[in-house]
């Protein structure tokens, strides 16, 4: 069955947060486009998801036949993380630009995802990515503008970084859109007028598929 994985990561509620609407926006398309089709929500803000403490590494590092009760529940919500990469066969995740990165809950969740032998493995002796066949579409919301080109553009660290440790689990086909200057809301400037290019790239990505 066609799946989508669709993770939100913003603070801001529905109503509020650019990213949302944007990934709100995809998955709709994607219901229309994929009738009978799964979607595994993911709403990252909500979840409690551990940090690498050093239970959490050693855990990581215990063969799965001889972790404890203690280590398997350390790690259940890593594990079942790591499932829906593996279901869906699609992804698309909103990034709110945080200080010029991703959210610190994203990043969490990518600690939880990126593990040797489940996403990634270094079997042949470079690494190879597990995740084969997928495809990952990022919605991007930052309050200045980093497009190619621009004064800032060297501070978007979040398509480089994405687009590596993506990479790095196989999943190379990516996909970025990008609403930047949201933060002209501030000054006057509608909300419908700031989304509407990265609701077209959206819109537009599902015609040409
Ligand atoms: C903690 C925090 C840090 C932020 N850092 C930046 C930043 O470095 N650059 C930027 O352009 N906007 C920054 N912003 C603004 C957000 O990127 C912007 O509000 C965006 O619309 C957030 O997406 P959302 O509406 O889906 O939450 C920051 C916002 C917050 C809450």
């Amino acid at each position: 069955m066609p799946t989508l994985l669709h993770i939100d990561s913003s603070p801001l509620g529905q109503g509020t947060s650019f990213t949302r609407e944007l990934t709100a926006e995809f998955a709709a398309r994607w219901r229309d486009t994929h009738p009978g089709g799964k979607v595994i929500y993911r709403d990252l803000a909500r979840l409690e998801i551990p940090e690498p403490t050093a239970e959490w590494v050693a855990a990581i590092f215990t063969h799965e036949a001889a972790q404890s009760e203690a280590q398997k529940k350390l790690l259940k919500i890593s594990e079942e993380f790591i499932a829906d990469l593996y279901e869906a066969g699609e992804y698309v995740i909103g990034v709110p630009m945080h200080n010029f990165s991703v959210p610190s809950k994203l990043k969490l969740w990518i600690d939880q995802v990126v593990r040797r032998d489940k996403t990634f493995s270094y079997g042949t002796g470079i690494p190879e990515g597990l995740l084969i066949d997928k495809k990952a579409t990022f919605l991007i919301a930052s309050g200045g503008v980093y497009d190619p080109g621009t004064p800032l553009a060297s501070y978007d660290l979040i398509e480089p970084y994405l687009r590596n440790v993506f990479g790095f689990i196989g999943v190379t086909d990516c996909s970025f859109v990008h609403a930047g200057g949201t933060a002209k809301l501030m000054y006057g400037v509608d909300r419908p007028t700031i989304l509407q290019p990265a609701l077209d790239a959206v819109r537009t990505s599902f015609q040409a598929a």
